[in-house]
């Protein structure tokens, strides 16, 4: 995982829109969140906990097939975030693309992965989820701003000869539900215009009690669709990985299943709405705090604008314990940008040598 060093707490945004620590905490269960600062963008928070997970897996760079970045905070329409990233991380043999689920991204794109997997058509694959939400936030609007931060956290997938991994899974979304949970201008809808600008267009509007109540009712419906789908019961399952959008959200989900909360990662108070990236980050602080053993049976679960909502039931086949591979992320993006440079040039040289008056 990779977040942001700067911290911004409750009482900092107290400071800038009429709302207090105690109502933020009370009705999310957030205190603080990470905010990226001018370097920071969703490709370099992304590349980060992406050569980290790839030290843990033990593999270089080189060995990955497959990219999938799940966001909701893009760099660019196009090209994909996750093609920023595989440059910059000297994945020369890997296929990288965006999935677009907002929230629910992550558990849509391990999903994509682990068939590809099982398909046979790719043995590793990384699977990101990267944000920098604070660049779309209206900063004034004191319903939204004081809900989302930045981060990104990252999965490698491997094929493996050993049982285990993703053993079900389902992916759902209700399109006639987009307006509670969206950024009306950017896209091809609504182009950037002055006005769109003007009136705050390509900022996220929320009609947040209505996604709360979408949200408490399909938390714990997917989880347990997808417990089932895997001929399991509830009670089988040792840990519960869901997306940290609201204390409140995932209390509700866990008196549904009768889970106690224990068996709950819970770490939406550091962190805000990190969007796609939640899950993985807080896999990570599970893996930290000794929370996910191999071996366990474990459930992600998300929700988010779309609207989408999806969950998957896996047998966790890592952490690996053993020293993690040393790979340099400084070193490889240098090689990667002068790749990149010679590659530019190259292009330039290619067109002026052969490319002039000549249409394909
Ligand atoms: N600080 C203080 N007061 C606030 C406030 C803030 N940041 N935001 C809203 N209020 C006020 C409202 O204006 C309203 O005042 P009123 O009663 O005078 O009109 C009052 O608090 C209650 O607003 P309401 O929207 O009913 O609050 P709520 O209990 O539903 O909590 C959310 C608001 C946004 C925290 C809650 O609806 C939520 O979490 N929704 C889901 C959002 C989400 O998870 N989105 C991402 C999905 S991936």
């Amino acid at each position: 995982m990779s977040v942001p060093e700067k911290v911004l707490t409750n009482h900092d945004l107290a400071q800038m829109v009429e709302t207090s620590d105690e109502w933020i905490r009370e009705r999310t269960g957030i205190r603080e969140r990470h905010i990226a600062d001018e370097k920071d963008t969703a490709a370099s928070l992304g590349a980060q906990a992406a050569i980290d997970a790839l030290r843990v897996a033990k593999l270089h760079p080189e060995d990955v097939d497959l990219i999938i970045t799940a966001t909701s905070s893009p760099e660019h329409l196009f090209p994909a975030t996750a093609c920023v990233i595989q440059d910059s991380i000297g994945a020369v043999r890997a296929g990288a693309f965006d999935l677009s689920a907002a929230c629910t991204g992550f558990i849509f794109a391990i999903e994509m992965a682990a068939q590809a997997i099982r398909g046979g058509s790719i043995k590793n694959a990384v699977v990101i989820g990267a944000e920098t939400l604070s660049r779309i936030v209206d900063w004034t609007d004191r319903n939204t701003c004081i809900l989302f931060g930045d981060g990104a956290g990252a999965f490698v997938l491997q094929a493996s000869s050993e049982p285990g991994g993703v053993q079900s899974s389902i992916m759902r979304s209700d399109g006639s539900g987009g307006d509670a949970l969206y950024v009306p201008a950017g896209g091809s809808a609504m182009p950037a215009s002055l006005q769109t600008v003007q009136e705050g267009m390509h900022f996220v509007k929320m009609n947040g009690r209505e996604v709360y109540r979408f949200a408490t009712r399909v938390m714990a419906a997917g989880a347990r669709e997808a417990v089932e789908k895997a001929g399991m019961d509830i009670e089988d399952i040792d840990l519960i990985i869901p997306h940290q959008a609201n204390k409140r959200i995932i209390e509700a989900a866990a008196r549904s299943l009768k889970m106690p909360m224990e068996k709950i990662v819970v770490n939406v108070d550091k962190y805000g709405n990190t969007s796609t990236a939640s899950i993985p980050i807080a896999t990570v602080e599970a893996i930290e705090q000794d929370r996910l053993q191999p071996g366990d049976n474990v459930v992600l679960v998300g929700f988010g604008g779309g609207l989408t909502w999806g969950a998957l039931t896996a047998v966790w086949s890592g952490p690996l314990t053993e020293e993690p591979r040393r790979l340099h992320l400084a070193r490889y993006r240098r090689i990667a940008w002068v790749r990149t440079m010679l590659r530019r040039i190259w292009r330039r040289i290619d067109a002026f040598l052969f490319g002039r008056g000549k249409s394909p």
